[in-house]
């Protein structure tokens, strides 16, 4: 193998960065290896503010964590009231666009009254520490106002990404006994209304926990409101009061369950607590990010996800940080929109993703070239491996060459960023995230937990806790125990392959589970399965990721059909939308194959690895002999090269 290109940081980043030089990053990665309680309690003392100090820093009880334990904080408080004693005050908090165009700079003055508010209404109603809440909301403040409301009070959240249809919002309501959901009409997208209150109606109607539907007026649409559930947050804000402080809660309190896919059909409700999810999101917003206090930072995920739980919400204004929030699509009004925010604003740090950069290139860097970018100093990436050539264009094109590049390894189940240079110390290796965060300790295993030499590819495992890590799966510790430490003893099992070089340098190749990543979206194969044969006209279904060039993978289903007369192409088409309508737009599969049989093993498990090689080589030279019957991949074979 090639030596790959090495960029180290410039003298004049290093100069001003938190973290100089790679002395710097070994001195504190060092430190909290010899004595990682003592690390994370300066740590958590110097980043967030205590009602009440910890007794213990943590309580390790693989697999059960608890951090900074019998220590009382808030994360609403840390990401508000503490900013208010000095210049932060009046410091722009949100600086949000509305894809029509609209703007409001939020300051953190602004924004603690409009939390302080909503969490009023939300305690007058009876909403309490321990309850739980969904939100379902486009990229508007009053999403960022309605997460903190929660964490003011001790509510669990949980953010539902707007692209999720009624069913996926119905199985998460349901899954946590929602008391509340908060949304809104609707959304901007490509010039046109997503309309979010529909959805919600038809999933309402069968989640009976759910006692208050508050929704906020975005785009004043027609929307029907049923009688004594559905309020509308202007309605109660006349009633608000400006009267209530943050709860002090216990560090291991619940702060939000984000669902995420895993290999089964149903997905996982990851649950991340309070106080060590804070400390680690704001440290790693200083060591990642560099962040300064004159910085504008815009990360552009969604909220739904986890890059915008700990990446647009909570690191950023944990940190005091001036954060940019845009409502819609990079190519509305054309495909300079992205430019234009980072010329207006000013962006000094982009944080986005690959499968965004790659849709970017295809539309030529007229767009980029047509702006002033010249006051981003820092680009990162995060949602899955940047390819070369993804990672040349944003550095020539964006980055002008002058700007490293974070490539951010983690996961909704790490919370935060663990793997990722710190950018004024670690020299980038374009496609690696490098090297760990302080305090974390990966390594790459084979499957009985041997350590392979490096340059050989195994499973990445994390030996030891650090504090925002997942806590449990909602409603299902097994599967937590299952999934996550069972495979590797003592060690908390990622689910990727990857290889780590001689310099210690790690490199993620990708999932080894059924697990897809489209668009950086993390679905699973068997969710679509269960979708697919819902329908009344399937029989089987297998899917698998199929390479694409811009999303990285797409949803290929191969469908088997009951007997009756088809109309293949009427119904692939209707198969598409079907998925689309139980899971999410974001999920619509690209391909639709029927075929008369499956490919399975002697004791009847779907081989979906052979479909992936189907899909991706168009051949299959891999191990079949546990193959049923060999003509099945033939016939498929065959229908391939037909195409
Ligand atoms: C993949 C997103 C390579 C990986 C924060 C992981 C990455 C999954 C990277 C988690 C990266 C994320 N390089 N692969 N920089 N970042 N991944 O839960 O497979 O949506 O397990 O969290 O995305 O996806 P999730």
């Amino acid at each position: 193998m090639s030596q790959p290109d090495v960029f180290p940081p410039s003298e004049e980043f290093v100069r001003r960065a938190r973290v100089q030089g790679m002395e710097g990053y070994r001195a504190l990665y060092d430190d909290a290896l010899r004595d990682p309680e003592e690390f994370w309690g300066d740590v958590a003392r110097r980043e967030v503010h205590w009602f009440e100090p910890w007794k213990t820093v943590l309580d390790w009880q693989p697999p059960a964590a608890q951090w900074f334990v019998g220590g009382k904080t808030n994360v609403s408080y840390n990401c508000l009231d503490r900013h208010l004693d000095g210049p932060r005050k009046n410091k722009v908090a949100i600086q949000w666009e509305g894809e029509p165009g609209e703007q409001r700079a939020i300051t953190y003055l602004d924004l603690h009254r409009l939390v302080v508010r909503f969490a009023s209404v939300l305690k007058a109603r009876g909403h309490k520490a321990g309850d739980r809440a969904i939100i379902y909301m486009p990229m508007i403040p009053e999403a960022v106002v309605a997460m903190l409301a929660c964490t003011r009070l001790g509510i669990i959240h949980s953010v539902v990404f707007g692209g999720f249809s009624a069913e996926a919002l119905k199985a998460r309501i349901q899954d946590l006994g929602a008391a509340a959901v908060i949304t809104a009409d609707g959304g901007y997208r490509r010039g046109k209304e997503i309309k979010l209150k529909p959805a919600v109606d038809e999933a309402l109607e069968e989640c009976p926990t759910v006692r208050d539907c508050i929704v906020y007026r975005r785009t004043g649409s027609e929307t029907t409101m049923k009688d004594g559930r559905d309020l509308w947050w202007h309605d109660l804000d006349e009633t608000a009061t400006e009267d209530c402080p943050a709860v002090p809660l216990d560090s291991e309190h619940p702060l939000f369950v984000l669902y995420t896919s895993g290999t089964t059909g149903k997905p996982k409700g990851i649950l991340h607590t309070t106080g060590g999810y804070l400390t680690y999101v704001t440290a790693t917003m200083k060591w990642v990010f560099d962040l300064r206090e004159e910085d504008t930072f815009w990360c552009n995920a969604d909220i739904g996800w986890v890059t915008g739980h700990s990446y647009v919400v909570y690191g950023p204004l944990s940190a005091g940080a001036t954060g940019v929030l845009y409502e819609g699509a990079p190519d509305y009004p054309a495909f300079d929109r992205w430019w234009r925010i980072v010329e207006k604003y000013r962006v000094n740090i982009l944080y986005t993703s690959p499968t965004a950069i790659r849709a970017l290139i295809r539309q030529g860097e007229q767009w980029p070239n047509g702006h002033d970018l010249s006051s981003l100093r820092l680009l990162g990436s995060v949602g899955e491996p940047i390819n070369p050539a993804a990672w040349e264009w944003y550095h020539r094109v964006i980055g002008k060459g002058r700007c490293p590049i974070v490539d951010t390894w983690w996961q909704t189940e790490t919370g935060g960023i663990l793997i990722a240079p710190m950018p004024g110390a670690v020299p980038l290796k374009p496609g690696s995230g490098t090297l760990p965060m302080p305090g974390l300790l990966p390594a790459i295993v084979d499957i009985k937990g041997n350590e392979v030499v490096p340059g050989q590819e195994g499973f990445l495992i994390m030996r030891r806790p650090w504090p925002s890590m997942i806590r449990t799966i909602w409603g299902d510790p097994e599967r937590y125990k299952e999934q996550y430490w069972s495979q590797i003893p003592g060690a908390y099992f990622t689910g990727d392959a990857a290889r780590c070089d001689e310099d210690g340098y790690y490199w993620v190749l990708g999932r080894v589970d059924d697990v897809m990543n489209v668009s950086g979206h993390r679905l699973s194969t068997m969710e679509v399965e269960s979708a697919l044969v819902k329908h009344a006209a399937v029989a089987e279904a297998a899917v698998v990721g199929k390479p694409h060039e811009i999303t990285g993978q797409a949803v290929c289903c191969f469908v088997t059909l009951k007997k009756g007369a088809h109309d293949h192409t009427a119904l692939g088409k209707e198969l598409r939308n079907w998925v689309a309508h139980e899971i999410g737009a974001f999920a619509r599969p690209e391909e639709i194959r029927f075929t008369d049989a499956l490919p399975k093993t002697r004791s009847g498990k779907i081989m979906r690895r052979l479909l992936r090689e189907l899909v991706t080589n168009k051949t299959v030279a891999g191990d079949v002999t546990t193959l049923e019957d060999m003509s099945v991949i033939n016939t498929l074979a065959a229908q391939h090269d037909e195409d």
